[in-house]
């Protein structure tokens, strides 16, 4: 890539021109970058036309611009939100003192481990979707899939920088490892296990984008907090981009259930699936295995790796600057769950080591507004059926509940009634397949499958029958 234009090719704000260093070492993995793209990124469509947004500045007023690319020729960029001038550290033994530039060298190794961990998801992500492009449900789909892809890579751009930047020779390992796992491999997995999991079909691919990527903005949220200037920076951005990425998720799944609505009404029955529609059943069944499988995301309920996060100003809680507390949380408690016996209680636990479970609980709230919204939509066609959120300790395989089987209302159950019961609860094989056979591609203009609603309206203020993906 010798002689291209940094500046140009790479939009940026972090003076890459200026940086001979740090050119060069993401002069050495854009060509690996791009090799995993056209490896393990969307399979087919990479010679095609896509009506994209390019993150370009951090200008709150206009920071991307929409445009057909092909997504080879994409613009990953490097951008950090505007720093806040004197920013101290926020919470933690090194509160109040200023913001650290560089990495702080008695944390650089949980530092790093952090970024990395974070890092890993972004790829990940878009292998497990590699494989929708060629089932997708409408051009408006494809294109959003396709944004999210690409953002998904810019976002493991941004971790690489951190790597790059900040941490020598470590940091330049990290960034080639993070294009040799692979997702669902077996000898080189990506780190989280809900980034191991299959993303077989579009419906599961919206309820990863409700849940899962969901995780994202909370993981992203708590590192913004963070005393390392840098990562906070390229978090907040990160974190604009990702609104758009709940924003598919949670408005797929609403046509979904929009569709599914009209058809019960008028087809004046519940048994959709003969007119080629998700039945609310089957949508329950999606959320509660996507929703326990993010959960476990969160790590466990009671975790020192978390206190110590936090007690090194690395991590910080959900909007930390909102909270009105001391920041340090050495005499404060959280409730978190116990088991006693079969029952599930609850007891008042030191604050620090409970973070990855009050993180949780932020998380399982946003879930819940979702959720809301869906019911409304149900309950605007006159239908008697609410959908749920599953109780926090169903199909845990992380933390306290991974010792016990607990049923979706949230009773201990015996491994007799769970397995009696977990056809009910989960996707089964037969679930699968009939969605499976409903992934038929439609791709021509204004057209959408008969299991999705059209959306209310298209993207950049285009028409929601907009060519956003030219095929020809
Ligand atoms: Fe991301
Ligand atoms: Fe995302």
């Amino acid at each position: 890539m010798a002689g291209v234009d940094y500046s140009e090719r790479i939009p940026n704000n972090v003076n890459l021109a200026g940086d001979r260093r740090l050119q060069r070492a993401l002069e050495e993995w854009q060509p690996k970058f791009l090799d995993w793209w056209m490896t393990m990124g969307p399979h087919g469509f990479q010679e095609k036309d896509v009506y994209l947004r390019t993150a370009v500045s951090v200008d709150a007023q206009g920071w991307a611009q929409f445009d057909w690319v092909k997504m080879p020729d994409y613009r990953w960029g490097l951008f950090l939100a505007e720093a806040e001038p004197g920013r101290t550290i926020g919470f933690g033994d090194h509160l109040g003192a200023p913001a650290w530039q560089d990495v702080p060298g008695e944390h650089r190794g949980v530092l790093r481990r952090l970024i990395v961990t974070q890092g890993d998801t972004e790829p990940a992500s878009v292998e497990q979707q590699r494989h929708l492009g060629r089932t997708c449900p409408s051009l408006y789909d494809l294109r959003n899939l396709f944004q999210i892809n690409v953002e998904e890579g810019r976002h493991l751009w941004a971790m690489v920088y951190l790597l790059d930047a900040y941490f020598g020779r470590d940091g330049r390992e990290e960034s080639e490892a993070l294009l040799q796992r692979r997702s669902g491999d077996r000898d080189k997995p990506r780190i989280l296990g809900a980034f191991n999991e299959k993303t077989p079909d579009w419906l599961s691919y919206l309820m990863f984008t409700y849940f899962t990527d969901r995780d994202g903005k909370y993981q992203l949220a708590s590192l913004a907090e963070s005393g390392f200037d840098p990562l906070s920076r390229t978090c907040r951005f990160m974190l604009t981009e990702e609104a758009h990425h709940l924003f598919v998720g949670e408005t797929g799944i609403a046509r979904v259930v929009q569709r599914t609505c009209e058809l019960m009404r008028d087809g004046k029955t519940d048994d959709v699936r003969k007119l080629g529609a998700i039945d609310l059943a089957t949508l329950q069944k999606y959320i509660n295995f996507h929703y326990s499988v993010s959960l476990d995301l969160f790590g466990s309920e009671v975790s020192t790796n978390a206190a110590n996060f936090y007690t090194m100003g690395l991590k910080g809680r959900f909007e930390e600057a909102k909270k009105h507390d001391d920041h340090r949380l050495k005499d404060a408690t959280y409730t978190v769950n116990e088991l006693a016996g079969d029952r599930i209680t609850t007891r008042e636990m030191p604050a620090l080591p409970s973070l990855n479970e009050r993180l949780r609980d932020d998380y399982i709230a946003d879930c819940q507004r979702g959720v809301d919204r869906w019911n409304q939509v149900i309950k605007r066609h006159g239908i008697d059926v609410e959908l749920r959120l599953p109780h926090r300790g169903f199909r845990r395989a992380i933390g306290l509940f991974s010792e016990v089987k607990v049923s979706p209302d949230g009773r201990v159950v015996s491994e007799a009634e769970w397995g009696a019961s977990k056809y009910a609860w989960l996707p089964t094989e037969a679930d699968q397949a009939y969605i499976e056979s409903l992934m038929q591609p439609v791709t021509e203009r204004s057209q959408f499958a008969n299991w999705i609603a059209p959306p209310a309206r298209g993207v950049n203020s285009q028409p929601v029958d907009f060519e956003y993906v030219r095929l020809t």
